[in-house]
């Protein structure tokens, strides 16, 4: 196939994007940081088959990363993602300088509510305010009719999906299924970080998730006691660390006692100092 045209500037991607909305094509975006795999190609498999073109997105956003998180080593491989993405049919990518996107005297920010509150939130302070507002800005940017995220990060789809509702954006947000490793990892571009043997030891994070489904599948209810059964799991591999392992309500991300309709089972860990997040829904015959 054909390499997807690569457009750096704000300017360009107008010139580009006007005219197909204009002659009425629907136009979907793929929001990504770069360092592409299957579980981001699997959100542009959907947007192709949804919609008449499809903008890959690649910026990492330096607005979402923390002091000492890892925005410095974040893996940047532009042409091997365009390999991917044109392996895929995308015909328009649009990778902008950070001057592009954000101007030397930008000074306005998305604050998200309640939701970006727990989990991710506690731990990551002011990672949706960054993540809110350059998803705002790539909305306003490509003014798309669908945008495409992934259940991997399941709050940053709720975030989203909540400022989308409340600034009365005319987007469809579509949310596909976490695309995993054979062995049940979760594709993640950090995953690269591991060393092979901590990249085994990470496959504790679904057995976890799978302890989880089958407690509950065998009648147990206890939110409490499936955390704790799950974070036996975990830490049952060397170095394993804990930020959360929450039980909540899909919704709300609020703890729930009880799993006595569908749950969230949300979990943060670091391992070999690579933080991995992972999430199932908990669903009760
Ligand atoms: P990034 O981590 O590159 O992820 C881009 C999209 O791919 C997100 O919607 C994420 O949920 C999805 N994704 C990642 N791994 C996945 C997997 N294994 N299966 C399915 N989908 C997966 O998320 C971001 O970038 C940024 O926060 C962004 C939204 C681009 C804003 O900067």
């Amino acid at each position: 196939m054909d390499p997807p045209r690569v457009i750096t500037t704000l300017d360009d991607l107008r010139a580009a994007v006007g005219p197909l909305r204009r002659a009425g094509w629907r136009v979907g975006v793929v929001p990504t940081m770069g360092a592409l795999h299957e579980g981001h190609l699997s959100l542009v498999h959907a947007s192709r088959a949804e919609c008449d073109f499809t903008v890959a997105w690649i910026f990492v956003n330096p607005s979402q990363f923390g002091p000492g998180e890892d925005y410095a080593r974040y893996p940047r491989d532009l042409q091997a993602d365009l390999d991917k993405l044109a392996a895929c049919g995308v015909e328009l990518v649009f990778a902008p300088a950070e001057g592009e996107v954000y101007g030397p005297e930008h000074d306005t920010w998305v604050e998200p509510g309640a939701v970006a509150g727990p989990l991710e939130g506690e731990h990551r302070p002011g990672h949706f305010r960054g993540v809110a507002t350059i998803v705002l800005k790539l909305f306003n940017m490509i003014a798309p009719d669908a945008a495409y995220f992934g259940q991997k990060d399941y709050q940053q789809a709720l975030v989203i999906r909540r400022m989308t509702a409340d600034l009365d954006l005319p987007i469809e947000i579509r949310v596909c299924p976490i695309v995993r490793e054979s062995d049940g990892l979760a594709m993640s571009s950090r995953n690269a970080y591991l060393s092979p043997a901590a990249r085994r030891r990470a496959t504790v994070l679904w057995k976890s998730l799978c302890l989880a489904k089958e407690l509950v599948a065998g009648g147990e209810r206890g939110a409490e006691t499936i955390a704790r059964r799950m974070r036996e799991v975990i830490l049952s591999a060397e170095d394993a660390r804990i930020d959360y392992v929450a039980l909540v309500d899909p919704e709300t991300l609020q703890q729930v006692e009880r799993v006595d309709r569908p749950t969230l089972a949300a979990l943060a860990v670091r391992i070999e100092n690579t933080r991995l997040i992972d999430n199932c829904i908990l669903t009760v015959e």
